[in-house]
């Protein structure tokens, strides 16, 4: 089994904005069956561990717990808890914790969902074992920040998650877009390729040494 923080961050390295807004992850185009996409990381993961932020927003953005697994909350506060659901409330370092969490995954994955100051906490206590990194095409200027720590790391595998091009005629082209301003372009009439937008996706792993 492994411990893995798997997330989807801004080109600049937020996990959210400082609002604690998703919206520009959401704007983005994802397929689900394509590489290093949700629902098959799902399926081996026993155990979800999260940060107060981030129970606090899935409290307030999923109409029903969307989760079997038991989720651990990193808080200080006192939350409600959903209907069905397997949550339990715990604070402190994750070392005095993972022993708990683990057991309760049954042999599957641990899945550290955020926020980054937590998953740097696993890493610091050598409890973390691969960051999986979906950046999308935009930046933020600021927000919660993906990993607040400096951390030697191993890049495993990379992945565009949508690949696919179409044919569009040159008159479709934004004007002032700024890649246009890199080239002159095809010329009026001609029809060229256009990417569609989706997210690239990196798999790190921890250097063992940096435990
Ligand atoms: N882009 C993505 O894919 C993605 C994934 C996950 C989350 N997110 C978003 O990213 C944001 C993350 O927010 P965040 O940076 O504030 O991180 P967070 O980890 O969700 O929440 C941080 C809070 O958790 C509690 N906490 C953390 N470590 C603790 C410890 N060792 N013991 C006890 N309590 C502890 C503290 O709150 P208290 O002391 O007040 O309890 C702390 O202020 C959220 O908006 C979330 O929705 C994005």
């Amino acid at each position: 089994m492994a411990t893995h923080f798997y997330t989807a961050a801004s080109l600049d390295g937020f996990i959210a904005t400082a609002e604690h807004s998703l919206d520009w992850l959401f704007a983005q185009d994802f397929d689900v069956a394509g590489p290093m996409a949700y629902p098959a990381f799902i399926d081996r993961i026993g155990a979800l561990v999260m940060g107060a932020s981030t129970y606090a927003w899935l409290l307030s953005h999923q109409a029903k717990w969307e989760h079997s697994q038991p989720a651990w909350v990193f808080t200080h506060r006192e939350f409600s808890v959903p209907t069905g659901a397997d949550v339990r409330f715990i604070q402190g370092r994750p070392s005095e914790h993972v022993d708990l969490i683990n057991a309760s995954a049954e042999g599957k994955d641990v899945w550290v969902m955020g926020g980054g100051d937590l998953a740097a906490q696993f890493a610091r206590d050598g409890v973390l074992d691969e960051l999986w990194i979906q950046f999308a095409p935009v930046t933020l200027g600021a927000g919660q920040p993906l990993f607040p720590r400096a951390l030697q790391l191993d890049l495993i595998d990379v992945a565009r998650n949508r690949v696919r091009h179409r044919r569009v005629h040159t008159q479709d082209r934004r004007v002032g877009h700024p890649l246009d301003h890199a080239h002159r372009g095809p010329p009026a009439g001609s029809s060229r390729t256009r990417v569609d937008r989706g997210t690239g996706s990196g798999l790190f792993r921890i250097d063992p040494s940096q435990r």
